[in-house]
């Protein structure tokens, strides 16, 4: 599954997602255009939910909302009974707006700000997720102040080098994130932790990295923090009642990707949870996960125009699309591979190898270096898949271009959840010097 569950080729020889014919939402809504499929959201929350909850009935699935957020979407993850993790007062602030219940709410972050844990104290929220020594001293104090006592974990480095891209691996000893295992500092952190009047320590969280195929670095990622759950145990008395395992599943973005199921990872993951509690004698802690991308991430797809192409003779033919790193940043941070169809000769055989450009500054502003397409004219609907998790969010205003619209479809209905951006709203935060 690159494209979302319910794309299909249309009489027309068009793609048709969520019963709409992608080609007439392009002419509807103008293009860049993110168009999510709602079925495929609320199907892969479902698959998290019943292959967590029929290994252990006490798991939770946490949507890790930097993947897709807005408040359509914080309705629909409300709907089917996930909770929502933020990562900024921006997410938080939005969850607010989208009425989603503050108790379902985790927050993440390695410097948040004092107004952010000011929202998330006033909102009293779930639990707040500790990435550092100096957010342990301003929580304390902040809720102190207030008279309150949140719920916290710790995130803990467990010094783990998932195989997926440097720039989303975020467990290994070398990371901006969380409490070190390997020098001792997780250690000296629970205990001081625990010395801490005004706030609640209720477990451990971990976070591996991200578009993870390999489960085994999940099950040693367990071993280790369950090792450690062990240890704190022993030496402070304390148990921690959850263990909140991260995000990461990766997803398929080409028709070669084999990423692991959702069940497949279920089971690492409970089982991994539950033997080791075993093994050492503890009680086994209630388990918390934290998808995004596999939430999200195929239930998108982005429709462009072709405006140009440019025939570098016995070297290579440029198609260049009207939107680019402003929509879809991920091939120009990590390298990441997208495919590409016609929308509207979705049924036309690919003929020849072209690259897919974007409309910026930048002669790094290309999608797909060499992707097999029908042969393009200008003026085609360009629709590349899997763009669901990070593209709009990732999404900014190199060269003021303004930001897409996104669409969520479901039979045969097109709603526009996130408006197009306008000239207008690139200028309405400017002042003028007089
Ligand atoms: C703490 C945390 N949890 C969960 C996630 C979600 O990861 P993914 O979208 O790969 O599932 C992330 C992503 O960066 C994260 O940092």
């Amino acid at each position: 599954m690159v494209l979302p569950l319910t794309a299909q080729i249309n009489e027309g020889g068009h793609l048709e997602i969520g019963g709409c014919d992608t080609v007439e939402l392009a002419k509807r809504f103008n293009t860049p255009l993110f168009v999510m499929d709602e079925m495929t959201i609320r199907k892969q929350c479902r698959e998290y939910l019943s292959s967590f909850r029929k290994l252990d009935k006490n798991t939770e699935v946490i949507y890790a909302s930097k993947a897709f957020i807005s408040i359509a979407m914080c309705q629909i993850i409300q709907e089917e009974g996930l909770l929502l993790d933020v990562s900024s007062g921006g997410e938080l602030y939005i969850a607010k707006k989208a009425n989603f219940p503050s108790e379902k709410i985790f927050m993440h972050g390695n410097n948040k700000t004092p107004q952010e844990l000011e929202l998330a104290l006033e909102m009293g929220i779930d639990c707040i997720v500790v990435d550092s020594e100096n957010e342990l001293e301003l929580l304390d104090k902040m809720a102190s102040e207030k008279g309150v006592k949140p719920d916290i974990m710790l995130r803990i480095t467990p010094g783990i080098k998932p195989s997926t891209h440097n720039y989303i691996q975020t467990g290994q000893v070398d990371s901006k994130f969380g409490f070190g295992l390997a020098d001792g500092i997780a250690l000296e952190t629970v205990k001081r932790t625990l010395e801490y009047k005004n706030l609640c320590l209720r477990g451990l969280h971990i976070h591996i990295g991200s578009q993870i195929f390999a489960l085994h670095s999940y099950a040693k990622a367990i071993e280790i923090i369950m090792d450690f759950t062990k240890q704190v145990f022993d030496e402070t008395g304390f148990s921690a009642t959850e263990i909140n395992v991260g995000g990461g599943l990766g997803i398929k973005y080409e028709a070669k990707d084999e990423p692991s199921t959702i069940k497949e990872y279920a089971e690492v993951i409970v089982r991994g949870v539950q033997r080791e509690a075993e093994k050492h004698g503890i009680p086994c802690p209630k388990i918390l996960v934290e998808p995004g991308r596999s939430i999200v991430g195929n239930s998108g797809v982005t429709l462009y125009t072709v405006g140009t192409i440019k025939k570098i003779p016995g070297i290579r033919t440029y198609i260049s699309i009207d939107g680019g790193m402003s929509d879809n940043l991920r091939p120009m941070l990590y390298d990441a591979v997208y495919e590409a169809m016609i929308a509207n000769k979705a049924n036309f055989e690919p003929v020849s190898k072209v690259t897919l450009a974007g409309k910026h500054c930048e002669a790094g502003d290309v999608l797909i270096k060499d992707v097999k397409l029908p042969s393009v004219e200008v003026g085609d609907i360009l629709c590349t898949p899997a763009t669901g998790a990070y593209g709009y969010m990732m999404a900014n205003n190199y060269n003021k271009q303004p930001r897409p619209a996104v669409i969520f479809v479901n039979k045969g209905n097109a709603t526009e959840i996130i408006r197009r951006e306008n000239y207008e709203d690139l200028v309405c935060l400017e002042r003028p010097l007089k």
